[in-house]
């Protein structure tokens, strides 16, 4: 049996339910109106090797528990927005649903990571009709959501690539590299959200 033992069916019908509830919110503002919140989202659960290496590096038990509590984010969905603008209005969306709380929120794009890594991070606890570790049903499970534009989206694969190639011979370059690419594609968004103003605003006057 996996570190997930008994929960692991629950947990993708946990991503498949979340991706509906938050394809839900885009439908239900794309209906009044309003911009779609997102181009496009992306969801997985951690593979249990993952969860395992995680827990012995974070000096966790190996353990269903520490896998579904500690760590909180076996289930992770990435929000992949056009604007920056649009991931404030999935957070707000977020905040009025009643099926989630906001728990933890880490905004690295306020404070950019010092490699140029940007995303805003929140962990939610999700009501779901499925019993959890402490056998509440309907249960409270944890899941990850990660929101970002196309840009920082693109800079993020490619830095996680990076990452896992020990045998570069000018890692300090190559940081400084990417750090610039990250700085200019924040600066994209923050022009490309500026010509959208400027289209909806001469929308608006004629
Ligand atoms: P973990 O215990 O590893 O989850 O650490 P944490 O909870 O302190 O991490 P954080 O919330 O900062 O980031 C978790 C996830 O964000 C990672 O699994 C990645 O998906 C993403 N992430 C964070 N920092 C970086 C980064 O520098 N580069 C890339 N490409 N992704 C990152
Ligand atoms: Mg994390």
């Amino acid at each position: 049996m996996s570190i997930y033992g008994p929960y692991e069916q629950i947990l993708s019908d946990i991503l498949s339910l979340t991706t509906d509830r938050i394809k839900e919110l885009n439908q239900q503002t794309v209906q009044d109106k309003q911009p779609k919140l997102y181009e496009h989202l992306i969801a997985r659960v951690k593979t249990a090797e993952s969860m395992v290496e995680k827990c012995q590096r974070k000096g966790y038990p190996v353990t269903t528990e520490s896998a579904l509590r500690r760590c909180r984010d076996a289930v992770g969905i990435r929000i992949i927005c056009n604007f920056i603008d649009d991931i404030d209005r999935c957070l707000y969306q977020l905040r009025q649903a009643d099926w989630c709380e906001i728990i933890k929120e880490k905004d690295y794009i306020t404070n950019a990571k010092p490699n140029g890594y940007r995303s805003y991070h929140v962990i939610i606890d999700e009501t779901v009709p499925y019993q959890d570790v402490e056998g509440n049903n309907p249960g409270h499970f944890y899941v990850e959501i990660q929101l970002r534009t196309i840009a920082m989206d693109s800079w993020a694969s490619l830095e996680h690539e990076m990452k896992y190639k020990h045998n570069i011979k000018n890692p300090e370059r190559i940081g400084r590299e990417l750090k610039h690419c990250a700085d200019q594609l924040a600066s994209c968004d923050v022009q490309m959200q500026t010509i959208r103003q400027l289209i909806n605003s001469s929308e608006e006057g004629d």
